[in-house]
């Protein structure tokens, strides 16, 4: 299949101090009309969010950041965010020695721990792909901010890492996986299916109003969670909060 052609993103860059909301700035750029691969990063944010609606807290040393994409056509968007998580995976392994797993749909895990989180929201008709990584976070600031289930590159590989090479390796990975995305998702799939954490385990699924538990079988075509129920049924989830009983796989 011939691909479509995606320029480097990361063009123009916004650099701030401290802003709310990284989304929040991208998104005002996408109503402005600003051209896709537009990136908003700022060494902290006051109001930073994460998925479901949880505050993300975002002190200094970390990389949180968001790049304006303007699909035309493609896969769903539940795959782009999985070729995402794929991309943030990639790019902490580039800048550093670590191995990163992905717990579905799309938390940076090493040994076991979230190191990386990914918000897509839609704003100003354009996608704002947000992205935390723990780059040099201390540990303490750490259990403020994820619980203790969340660990940093520096604390993981036991190096300091620098945060501009995160994100160059960031935008690199980003773009790749995003021209992949568009050109049909399978490619994503099968990267996200080799990074899975999930798959085969006991896990917890929150919904609004519905939890369920079942054993995790990978993922579908579409990028749904499949869990399988105590009764034998299969369900698809689309969007949930998800808890993997047990203990943390090793080495991711
Ligand atoms: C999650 O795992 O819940 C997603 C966390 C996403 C955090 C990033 S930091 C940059 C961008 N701005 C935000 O307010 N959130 C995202």
């Amino acid at each position: 299949m011939r691909r479509p052609h995606v320029e480097r993103l990361g063009r123009p860059i916004v650099r701030l101090g401290e802003v709310g909301s990284t989304n929040d700035v991208a998104g005002l750029l996408a109503a402005a009309g600003v051209a896709e691969g537009a990136l908003v990063v700022a060494d902290r944010q006051s109001a930073g969010r994460g998925r479901l609606g949880r505050p993300w807290v975002s002190p200094h040393g970390g990389l949180w950041c968001s790049v304006l994409l303007r699909p035309a056509r493609g896969p769903s968007r539940g795959l782009l965010s999985l070729a995402v998580g794929v991309a943030v995976a990639e790019a902490a392994e580039a800048a550093c020695d670590v191995r990163a797993g992905l717990k579905w749909p799309n938390d940076v895990l090493v040994e076991g721990r979230k190191v990386a989180g990914v918000l897509l929201e839609a704003a100003g008709g354009a996608v704002i792909v947000g992205v935390g990584v723990n780059v040099i976070i201390p540990a303490g600031a750490l259990r403020a901010d994820i619980g203790p289930a969340a660990t940093s590159l520096h604390l993981a590989s036991g190096r300091p890492v620098d945060r501009d090479r995160v994100l160059a390796a960031l935008l690199d990975r980003l773009t790749a996986w995003y021209e992949a995305w568009g050109a049909g998702g399978g490619q994503v799939l099968e990267a996200w299916r080799r990074r899975d954490v999930t798959a085969g385990r006991r896990a917890v699924v929150s919904m609004p109003g519905e939890t369920l538990e079942g054993v995790a079988e990978g993922i579908d075509g579409d990028g749904a969670l499949r869990l399988r129920l105590s009764t034998g049924e299969v369900r698809r989830v689309m969007a949930a909060d998800v808890q993997v009983m047990g203990h943390p796989a090793r080495g991711c």
